[in-house]
């Protein structure tokens, strides 16, 4: 094919979607002979798989895109190719055209199955080659997926998004719900287990909703019990659940589940009922207090995790306070923070009630604070816990000791052999700290 030994590089940003998407497009590029590089500079395809979720992920990339010129220039051969959910906006995918006319591949988010042909046009062709389908493609089964780490693997169950939040611009870049056929998923992590893999990662925008486009209904509390049956594969995880669609018999699943792990990812995004309808969201905090409940009782070991946002168009002082007591009554074990951000073509960015962004930047400070101080309380309370993790590699902070996760989602570190990778241990917890748990082996 002409390309071997050539090396390949992939920049990625955004969510776990595009990580795994990240793991198709090395797939597909090994098929063509190309191998992974360690550096971008030895590279002869840089690929940025690009997010535009906030404004500070384009940012970047357009740096990174700046940046490359150089390269090109001392490497004309270098093919530079941009894809993702940025240039799956019209207008962003003219303008990286016009600003940076050395970038030779522009492809977006529903024609990723594409790229085999899309790269032999750009070897051939000295000309950009820019297509970008506006509409959900088919889901494509048995792409190349060069997966990064053998221990656990994401799999997509469902691609897109109906919800519309009104300050989201996934569902435009995403398209509209598909979920998978649960015989094509199951087939992929019975593989997967053959290779020795041992958790998963069911990935979706919103996986409760998984099934219902499907001809024969299977929800995702059955997908989880098909799944359960596969020898090898010993936690399960998924992500992201909306509160909205969380079934109380989805929650009996969980429950009563050997592999599903016991971490609860609900996205909240604020505590006021005011802002809750702005955004859309589809629940009131009366109704999320009630589900947190409901989880704590059937999983009372279980870690809960959200998602929140500060300076929504229109949000009071009052409903920031509802928000800091929602984060108060929940105790969340960690929360990923962000300061809401205008993004154009969605609904919330054409409101005249922006919040001015001093008072975005105190309300950000003073959540962090507050859940900081919580999280940490929240790890403390395991101390002398015996967790079971599942042991992934070395500390990257301390290379003579293990890390691995606990099925409440916690980084444990601990002393160990290294022929414990890859294994679940039993780990007792006699330290923490913000960012993880220390701990030492038991046998039980
Ligand atoms: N589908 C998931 C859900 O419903 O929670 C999350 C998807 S989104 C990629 C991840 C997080 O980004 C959201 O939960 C939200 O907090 C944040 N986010 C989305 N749009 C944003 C915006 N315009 N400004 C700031 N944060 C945003
Ligand atoms: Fe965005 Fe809402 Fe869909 Fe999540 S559920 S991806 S926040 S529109
Ligand atoms: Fe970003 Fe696209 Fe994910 S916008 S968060 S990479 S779906």
């Amino acid at each position: 094919m002409g390309n071997s030994g050539k090396g390949y590089f992939i920049i990625t940003f955004g969510c776990q979607m595009n990580e795994h998407d990240s793991e198709v497009i090395a797939g597909v590029l090994q098929s063509k002979g190309f191998v992974k590089t360690d550096k971008h500079e030895n590279a002869d395809v840089i690929i940025l798989n690009t997010c535009c979720v906030r404004e500070t992920a384009e940012n970047k990339v357009y740096g990174m895109l700046g940046r490359l010129r150089r390269l090109k220039t001392l490497n004309p051969n270098l093919i530079i190719g941009i894809c993702g959910c940025m240039p799956q906006q019209e207008e962003v995918a003219k303008k990286i055209r016009h600003r940076f006319p050395y970038v030779d591949l522009i492809f977006g988010t529903h024609n990723l199955h594409q790229l085999p042909d899309l790269l032999d046009k750009v070897l051939e062709s000295k000309e950009t080659v820019l297509e970008v389908w506006s509409t959900n493609g088919q889901i494509a089964e048995n792409m190349p997926i060069k997966r990064e780490n053998g221990i656990k693997a994401w799999v997509t169950i469902m691609y897109g998004c109906n919800n519309f939040c009104t300050y989201c611009i996934v569902p435009y870049v995403r398209g509209r719900e598909r979920s998978r056929l649960p015989e094509d998923i199951i087939r992929e992590i019975r593989q997967l287990a053959r290779e020795g893999f041992k958790e998963v990662t069911l990935l979706g925008q919103n996986v409760n909703s998984y099934g219902k486009d499907l001809e024969q209904r299977t929800d995702f509390a059955d997908l989880l019990l098909l799944l359960e049956d596969i020898d090898g594969i010993e936690r399960i995880r998924y992500m992201t659940s909306h509160p909205r669609d969380f079934t109380d018999k989805l929650i009996n699943v969980i429950s009563n589940s050997k592999k599903v792990a016991e971490h609860f990812h609900l996205p909240v995004q604020a505590g006021s009922n005011h802002v809750l309808k702005m955004m859309n969201r589809g629940y009131t905090r009366e109704q999320y207090l009630e589900l947190v409940e409901k989880i704590r009782k059937a999983v009372p070991n279980a870690s809960i995790t959200t998602d929140l946002m500060v300076g929504f168009p229109g949000e009071t002082d009052e409903d920031f306070a509802d928000t800091m007591d929602l984060v108060q009554k929940v105790q969340y074990d960690s929360a990923f923070t962000f300061i809401y951000n205008q993004r154009t073509g969605t609904p919330a960015a054409r409101s005249e009630k922006q919040v001015d962004v001093n008072v975005k930047k105190e309300r950000i400070k003073a959540l962090i604070e507050l859940q900081n101080k919580i999280s940490l309380e929240r790890n403390k309370a395991d101390i002398g816990k015996v967790l079971k993790v599942l042991v992934e590699g070395r500390s990257k902070t301390n290379n003579d000791r293990l890390a691995g996760r606990s099925g409440t989602n916690k980084l444990v570190i601990f002393s160990g052999q290294e022929d414990l990778i890859g294994k679940l241990v039993n780990v007792k917890i006699v330290e923490a700290s913000l960012s993880h748990l220390d701990g030492c082996l038991v046998n039980i």
